[in-house]
């Protein structure tokens, strides 16, 4: 079964054919990085309107790199959920048009799901399977079930028990900030370019490949700040926003002479204003350590949370979804916490980590095969969560 999907939800422009919820045929994205990068973040209205100029060259694109006309595409969909409304807008409204005047199934797709569905996608040419021997719903490489997955976006946080396609369990979410917000918001302090997360890890691995160079402990970046960690004991939820003040204070105690004084004379600042006055003063803050230390503690919660969830619902496979589940730290971190229980670890590619397309028509063939049906009527739900049973 060839699908067509179309993604739209923030600021990056998809659309992607894909066979069989797995093989990709084509996979076309325009980023609008540069554009947003002049402010520090997505500015919605620029967004959508970038969203409205990029889509049918892009559709069009992955059309022709899939080498498949119409005739071969048997149904279309398009994310209508969570995300900007008017971004959302454009990819759902085209995505709806192209289904009604090609007379195929249409069906809205949850931006999250699509997101842990980008698990399912693989690199290379689908195999020669006969309909008899197609199994929909497993093919040997597939993750397998019950699975714990930690979702982890630019605007959502959640550890969630996937019991079997399409069902899903909130063991824990954010009180606050996600953690890619916390990386934005933390880089946009650090004076690092937007994306956050990407320029991030790109700071901390200047620190910790001068202390490989020197043969040093990577702990001397890593711990250099003894930044708050949220444990939320008895819960697997998290927070993020505490790090995030501890950080803006130790920035303005590195950056600011006034802040290093007013620490020195002993008047009311955070403990974390002092840290980054004293730093100052002996020279050596530096904004790659400081990315280290924040990357350092974003990782430990995320990996020691998702390590404890397993080990309590007795699972064998975790999965990572989400722009953060690039981050190379993460992923190491989680590798070391879950092989002496055994556990598999699995993450798509960095390119299906982050926004595109392939995911979201890899989920729709699954939600066919389900019996999942949309009418055209379905309109944009900036504020959907995935559609836990419990
Ligand atoms: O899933 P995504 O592309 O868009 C949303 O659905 O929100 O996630 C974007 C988020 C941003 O906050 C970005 O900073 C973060 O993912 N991100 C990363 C990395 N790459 C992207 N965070 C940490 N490390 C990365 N390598
Ligand atoms: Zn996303």
């Amino acid at each position: 079964m060839l699908v067509l999907g179309i993604e739209s939800s923030c600021d990056e422009t998809g659309a992607a054919v894909v066979r069989d919820g797995r093989y990709l045929l084509s996979n076309v994205v325009a980023s609008q990085i540069d554009i947003h990068n002049r402010y520090g973040g997505v500015v919605p209205e620029v967004a959508s309107r970038q969203q409205l100029a990029t889509i049918i060259p892009v559709v069009e694109t992955a059309m022709e790199q899939a080498s498949c006309s119409w005739e071969h595409i048997d149904a279309v969909a398009a994310t209508y959920g969570p995300g900007l409304a008017g971004s959302l807008l454009v990819g759902l409204t085209v995505g709806k048009t192209l289904a009604l005047a090609r007379n195929l199934p249409f069906l809205g797709i949850n931006h999250l799901e699509a997101h842990i569905y980008a698990n399912w996608l693989r690199q290379g040419e689908a195999p020669h399977l006969t309909e008899t021997d197609r199994d929909w719903s497993y093919q040997e490489g597939d993750p397998i079930f019950p699975l714990i997955c930690l979702v982890i976006s630019g605007a959502h946080s959640e550890l969630v028990l996937v019991r079997g396609h399409g069902q899903y369990e909130l063991l824990g979410r954010t009180r606050d900030d996600a953690a890619g917000e916390a990386f934005d918001k933390v880089a946009r302090i650090l004076g690092l370019a937007y994306p956050g997360g990407p320029s991030i890890q790109k700071a901390a691995q200047q620190a910790e490949a001068e202390l490989l160079d020197q043969k040093k402990p990577l702990t001397l970046a890593r711990n250099a700040y003894r930044l708050p960690r949220a444990w939320l004991r008895g819960t697997y939820d998290f927070s993020f926003s505490g790090l995030k003040t501890a950080m803006l204070h130790l920035a303005e105690g590195a950056t600011e002479h006034q802040q290093a004084s007013r620490a020195s004379e002993g008047k009311q600042v955070s403990q974390y204003t002092r840290m980054g006055a004293q730093a100052a003063q002996k020279g050596t803050p530096n904004v790659s350590v400081l990315a280290s230390s924040f990357q350092e503690a974003i990782v430990d919660v995320l990996a020691v949370k998702t390590r404890l969830a397993t080990q309590e619902y007795h699972v064998k496979q975790v999965m990572l979804a989400g722009g953060v589940a690039a981050n190379v730290s993460l992923r190491t971190r989680l590798e070391q916490e879950l092989l002496p229980l055994r556990i598999r670890l699995s993450y798509p590619p960095i390119e299906f980590c982050t926004d595109n397309a392939a995911m979201i028509a890899g989920v729709a063939f699954f939600h066919l095969r389900l019996g999942t049906h949309h009418s055209f009527d379905l309109d944009v739900q900036p504020g959907l969560s995935l559609p836990f049973k419990k």
